[in-house]
C-alpha cells in the first residue's frame, strides 16, 4: 500500500498556486494556509473508525454515525501553526501539543527546541502538521519523538513535499502515511524545495 497520499483535488491545485505565488501577502498565505489544511484534512482523515449514534431528528428516530477514534493535532513550531486552525475547526475536540524544531541552516539538521506533550499519549491518531517536506529531517525527528513517547498511530500532513524528503521520511517511518497537496521537483543547495512556495514560517508570519 503506498504510504505517500498527493491530494488530486481542483480546489487544492488552485489555492496551492496562489500560495506559491510570490506576490501573495502574508494575510492571503495564511488565510490559504487555514484552508488548504481544511481540504487535506478531510482526505487525511477518510479512514477514521466510526460508531453509530442513536439520535432522532425533528421527524424520527434514526441510527446515525460518530467518529470514534481521538485525535491529537502536533504542530510542528513554526510553520505548522499555520495548518493547526484549518483542522481544528473540523475536528473541535482534537488535543494540540506543540512541538518545537528548526533547520540549522549549515548542516540541515533539526534542533529540538520546545516539547508540550503531555507525560503519556491520551489519543488514538496523532497527525503531525508541518507545511514543508524538505529532507524529511523535522518530519523524522517529530516521528520519532512521538515513537518513542508511545504513539501508535501516525499520520504526517503538509502541504509541499521534495522527493528528497518523502524518500527519507518513508525509509525512516514507512507506516506513517504522508498527506500532502504537491510533491515538486528538488531541493536546492540550500535545503530549499523548487519550485515550492520559498520560506514556509517567513510567509506566514511576515518576517524576512
Ligand atoms: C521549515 C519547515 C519545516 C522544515 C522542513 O521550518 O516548516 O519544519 O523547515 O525542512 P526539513 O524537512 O529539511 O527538516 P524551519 O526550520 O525553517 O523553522 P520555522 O518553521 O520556525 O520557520
Ligand atoms: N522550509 C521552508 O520553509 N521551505 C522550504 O522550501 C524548505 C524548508
Amino acid at each position: 500500500m503506498t504510504q505517500l497520499h498527493v491530494s488530486n483535488h481542483p480546489l487544492v491545485k488552485h489555492k496551492l498556486t496562489l500560495l506559491r505565488d510570490k506576490n501573495t501577502d502574508s494575510k492571503k498565505f495564511r488565510e490559504l494556509v487555514k484552508e488548504i489544511a481544511i481540504l487535506l484534512a478531510y482526505e487525511a482523515t477518510a479512514d477514521l473508525s466510526t460508531a453509530m449514534a442513536p439520535i432522532e431528528t425533528p421527524l424520527a428516530p434514526m441510527e446515525g454515525v460518530r467518529v470514534k477514534e481521538t485525535i491529537g493535532l502536533v504542530p510542528i513550531l513554526r510553520a505548522g501553526l499555520g495548518l493547526v486552525d484549518g483542522v481544528w475547526e473540523m475536528m473541535p475536540s482534537a488535543e494540540v501539543w506543540h512541538i518545537g524544531l528548526f533547520r540549522d541552516e549549515r548542516t540541515l539538521r533539526p534542533v529540538e527546541y520546545y516539547n508540550k506533550l503531555p507525560v503519556s499519549p491520551t489519543v488514538d491518531v496523532c497527525l503531525v502538521l508541518d507545511p514543508m517536506l524538505a529532507t524529511g529531517g523535522s518530519a523524522i525527528a517529530t516521528v520519532d519523538i512521538l515513537k518513542r513517547w508511545g504513539a501508535h498511530r501516525i499520520k504526517f500532513m503538509g502541504v509541499i513535499a521534495a522527493p528528497e524528503g518523502v524518500a527519507a521520511f518513508t525509509k525512516a517511518h514507512p507506516d506513517v502515511p504522508i498527506f500532502v497537496a504537491a510533491v515538486d521537483d528538488h531541493l536546492n543547495e540550500n535545503g530549499y524545495i523548487v519550485p515550492g512556495l520559498g520560506d514556509a514560517g517567513d510567509r506566514q508570519f511576515g518576517t524576512a
